[in-house]
């Protein structure tokens, strides 16, 4: 897997994800819902439906503005701790939840998922919204989601794919590679950052390839559902 980075620097990949974020946190929810077209929320709320095993604790891991946490948190009687390593995507998700609210559920602390803080089956269930992906090691980031979370525990994954079926395949290669990088630069003045994110779907593995990393973690009965057309992957697995 070839690692793209989102700045032309020699930092490591983690330090430049960490900065692109940072840039980007004040205009990241309005830019993920327009350009989504507000599909992201159908997304997660697909993700957490498979979550079936009641759990009572969930990590969301690259939890960003926590978006995913607020859509864990509709199940019943959970506690969510959601990690990342952008301090300043915390402080908007951290608004939010005191908005709505959700102090007593959710709690988010900044956190590297590749070296979690967590004893060794911690969680019932994992949640990783379109972060694995940008992740300096995915082996470790998996190995170590698998190593927290507790037998029987589910995962949900979820990351952007490549529709490949003509005309749709062209289509969205236009969006997501000229449209998207277009207004992502005027909305976020990052000049990068939404260069990085169709480039690096590109390179990322995705269906049976990226099975491949979640059985190499440990994981069982590895899932993977294809969502609006293919647009977006959801993956679920479980520790046995
Ligand atoms: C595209 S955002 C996704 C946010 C959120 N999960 C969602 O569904 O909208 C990706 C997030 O992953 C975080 N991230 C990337 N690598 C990480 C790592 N090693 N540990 C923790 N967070 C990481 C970034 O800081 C960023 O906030």
């Amino acid at each position: 897997m070839s690692k793209i980075t989102p700045y032309n620097s020699t930092e490591s990949k983690k330090k430049q994800i960490g900065k692109m974020f940072n840039n980007i946190a004040k205009n990241y929810d309005l830019l993920n819902h327009t350009l989504s077209f507000g599909m992201d929320f159908y997304w997660r709320y697909k993700a957490i439906k498979c979550i079936t095993n009641n759990p009572k604790n969930i990590l969301d891991v690259a939890t960003g503005t926590a978006d995913f946490a607020i859509s864990a948190s509709k199940l019943k009687n959970v506690n969510i701790t959601g990690i990342d390593i952008s301090g300043g995507m915390i402080e908007v998700g951290k608004r939010k939840i005191k908005n709505k609210g959700l102090e007593n559920i959710i709690q988010l602390q900044l956190g590297d998922s590749e070296n979690l803080i967590f004893e060794d089956n911690t969680f019932d269930a994992i949640t990783a919204g379109f972060g694995v992906r940008n992740f300096e090691d995915l082996n470790k980031g998996l190995s170590e989601m698998y190593r927290v979370l507790n037998k029987k525990g589910i995962v949900a994954i979820l990351e952007p794919s490549k529709p490949k079926s003509f005309p749709l395949k062209q289509f969205y290669n236009l969006y997501f590679h000229h449209a998207l990088p277009f207004f992502g630069k005027l909305i976020s003045k990052d000049n990068s950052a939404y260069t990085y994110l169709p480039n690096s779907v590109e390179a990322f593995p995705n269906g049976k390839d990226f099975i491949k990393y979640l059985n190499k973690a440990g994981f069982k009965e590895c899932k993977h559902i294809p969502l609006t057309i293919g647009i977006v992957d959801l993956y679920i697995a479980i520790k046995e």
